[in-house]
């Protein structure tokens, strides 16, 4: 009790020394970083009241330009009329709460009056996923080189190869031929490592008070980029009851297996999904033979993949493919990369991590 009156008096003359001022300009500086220094302290009248400004991201390594759009702020009001809430039922509607994963039939209500952001696309119509945001999205680098392969020369090396070329076996067996609900099985493998990893350095930056050199956000962002293949791959195969009850168990025993691995060897644990990575890329390369022999129907690239890989709107499930593998093959190179360094003696955050690149 006595912390927490403490704690309110701290809040309290904290609020007072900084003042309002700068509290109504630290969102805008979060989500604006063009905005100048001058603007952000000194705010003017039409900044306040502005309701939107353009998106802007810089270029990022290899990805080209992330995003450029419009912003809308939702005004906040403590008691809704009947004409703003049925206005708001018809916005989450439009928006495509379904989208983003959530129910869309019944707002939800907010005691505390937090609305999401209305964000419109380039041409001006909704943005209708909730699931990810316009800055998220990317040019996929499809001048990566394909061929690249680290050449096992440790034991360790060894072993990670041969654990992954033995895990092939199997899957070979089971898919066969069905690279689309193939893709999709080994997708929702695929996410693991980055969160486990991201969230062991997460710890471990806590624990001994010191930055990550941007190797958390770098491992996370590919725990992303992989479930958003899911989200991709699941609109043109859907999974069966008994490929979901394969998923629970794999999920099982692959997450402590990793979390335990790379507990006791990072640099083996990296190898790995560096030659796992090395698999994906074949499986895809596979996925588009068969595409282009035909006995996988080219259908149309699902809704989700266009806005994310910034697709053209007549993209096709071959040009999903493409993107998906060209981002296999970056999570290869962060892998070996980082296996790399942990073989030099050194600490990942000793090198600068790649991040904003898929
Ligand atoms: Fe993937
Ligand atoms: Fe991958």
């Amino acid at each position: 009790m006595m912390m927490a009156r403490g704690g309110a008096k701290v809040t309290k003359s904290l609020m007072t020394a900084t003042g309002p001022r700068l509290f109504t300009t630290a969102t805008r500086a979060m989500s604006h970083e063009g905005l100048s220094l001058n603007h952000l302290l000194k705010p003017t009248v039409a900044d306040v009241s502005a309701s939107s400004w353009i998106w802007n991201r810089d270029p990022t390594i290899g990805g080209g330009v992330r995003f450029a759009s419009t912003i809308t702020l939702g005004e906040k009001t403590a008691t809704p009329t009947p004409t703003q809430e049925n206005q708001k039922k018809t916005e989450n509607e439009s928006t495509g709460g379904d989208a983003g994963g959530n129910k869309g039939e019944k707002g939800i209500t907010s005691y505390w009056g937090v609305e999401p952001n209305k964000i419109t696309k380039e041409d001006g119509t909704d943005w209708k996923w909730n699931c990810f945001r316009p800055w998220e999205t990317y040019k996929a680098d499809m001048t990566i080189d394909l061929k690249k392969h680290h050449v096992p020369t440790t034991f360790l090396d060894r072993l990670a190869y041969w654990t992954v070329k033995s895990l092939r076996w199997p899957t070979d067996l089971f898919f066969q031929r069905r690279y689309g609900c193939r893709a999709m099985m080994l997708e929702t493998v695929a996410a693991v490592p980055g969160m486990v990893g991201g969230m062991l350095l997460h710890c471990k930056s806590l624990r001994r008070f010191e930055q990550s050199g941007g190797w958390i956000k770098a491992l996370l962002e590919e725990a992303e980029n992989e479930r958003m293949h899911l989200m991709t791959f699941m609109e043109v195969a859907k999974p069966k009851w008994y490929e979901r009850a394969l998923v629970i168990t794999v999920q099982g025993v692959f997450f402590n297996a990793y979390f335990f691995g790379y507990l006791i060897s990072p640099k083996f644990a990296h190898r790995m999904v560096g030659y796992l990575e090395e698999e994906a890329i074949h499986s895809y390369t596979e996925f588009l033979k068969e595409l282009d022999k035909g006995t996988i129907e080219n259908v149309p690239a699902p809704a989700i993949a266009i806005d994310y890989w910034r697709l053209p709107a007549d993209a096709t499930l071959r040009d999903v493919v493409m993107v998906v593998r060209a981002d296999e093959a970056h999570h290869r190179d962060v892998n070996h990369f980082a296996s790399d360094i942990h073989y030099q003696g050194r600490e990942l955050k000793e090198a600068p991590a790649p991040i904003g690149y898929h």
